[in-house]
């Protein structure tokens, strides 16, 4: 049997984690041969833990063979004890008429705290994946707070939108999913984000082959791009099981490798293609042994170039004003 992996997951009370953890604990993530320990952190509130007791019941109840610990504490120090992965899913989330720059300031203060708990507790080897929203300057403010861990280490989920944009282009080519390889989205998760199908490839073939470049560029980037905010519109909440399978997508493949295909990974930039160096970024990405490596070499239209600069505008004036709540 292998050394179970210590996943922390933030907010197991509330929608996601309820998809989330089951998942999880049924070996969607690491593999059917790999234990997994879940380390819960939610609020210190009665409500909240109560909520959490009865998830923990339920995760009992199912008797998952892989599920070898489950462990529950209020306090993110403990929550975070040698994690070797941790899901910060726990934030407030978006309602009906909100953008996700409303949930800056209610949200900085949970990830400013949180990545000093994992500075202080988790595996110097961490891997993060920031969920809760704004996730990309979530994921920017924890990297800032936890100075001993490594920064490459900090990721933000941006797997939900290229899945999006997959399932859009595979309705509209009248392809399988499984057809497409090189889908990507850049950016921010938010409307400012580029969903690329100028390097997307059907079956071999240049994607806009099969898919009419001005509908690509005038409907299906904003369907893409607003997708949180249609769900939100048509559930009355927002997005919940979609957002935990991403979060699966995103971890097995970084954990486990992506052979040759492209994954969309909210990353720190390392100043490709002129994004400013540290900003959280959605880059097209490459996974191997634990590691991932933004994909190189990639021309970008005019089309590409002007929207990706919307992303940085977004998530400059962002960090700018979280920065000074790190002091
Ligand atoms: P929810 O309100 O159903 O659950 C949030 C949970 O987090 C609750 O249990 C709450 O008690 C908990 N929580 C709040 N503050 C906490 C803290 N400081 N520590 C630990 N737990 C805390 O929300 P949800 O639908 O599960 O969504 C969670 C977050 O994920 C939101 O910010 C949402 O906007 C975001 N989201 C991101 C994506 C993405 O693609 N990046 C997609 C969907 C949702
Ligand atoms: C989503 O993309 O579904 C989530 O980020 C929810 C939101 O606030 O848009």
């Amino acid at each position: 049997m292998k050394k179970p992996i210590r996943v922390a997951v933030t907010g197991p009370a509330g929608n996601i984690g309820y998809s989330l953890l089951f998942r999880i604990a049924a070996g969607d993530m690491f593999g059917p041969d790999q234990p997994v320990i879940l380390q819960l952190l939610d609020r210190a509130s009665p409500e909240s833990q109560q909520k959490v007791t009865g998830v923990m019941m339920e995760l009992d109840d199912c008797a998952f063979p892989l599920l070898a610990g489950l462990e529950n504490s209020p306090e993110a120090t403990t929550a975070f004890r040698d994690a070797d992965v941790a899901l910060l899913v726990g934030a407030r989330p978006r309602s009906k008429g909100m953008e996700r720059a409303d949930l800056l300031n209610a949200n900085a203060e949970i990830f400013v705290a949180q990545g000093r708990a994992l500075n202080e507790a988790a595996s110097r080897d961490c891997k993060v994946l920031v969920v809760g929203n704004p996730c990309n300057t979530n994921a920017w403010i924890a990297m800032k707070s936890a100075p001993d861990l490594k920064p490459e280490n900090f990721t933000s989920m941006l797997r939900l939108d290229q899945n999006r944009l997959m399932a859009q282009t595979a309705t509209q080519a009248k392809v399988s999913v499984n057809d497409i390889t090189h889908a990507a989205v850049w950016g921010n998760h938010s409307p400012a984000m580029f969903p690329d199908l100028d390097h997307a490839l059907i079956k071999g073939r240049p994607a806009l082959e099969l898919v009419d470049r001005s509908y690509y560029q005038e409907t299906m980037t904003p369907i893409v791009a607003k997708r949180g905010s249609a769900i939100i519109e048509a559930r009355g909440a927002s997005s919940a099981a979609s957002a935990a399978s991403a979060a699966i997508d995103h971890i097995r493949d970084w954990v486990l490798g992506s052979g040759d295909r492209w994954v969309t990974m909210g990353v720190p930039s390392d100043g490709s293609y002129g994004i400013p160096e540290g900003l959280l970024f959605g880059f097209p990405c490459t996974t191997k042994d634990g590691r991932w490596e933004i994909v190189q070499g990639l021309e970008l239209s005019d089309f590409a170039r002007a929207t990706i600069a919307k992303s940085v505008a977004e998530l400059e004036s962002e960090r700018a004003h979280v920065a000074a709540l790190l002091g």
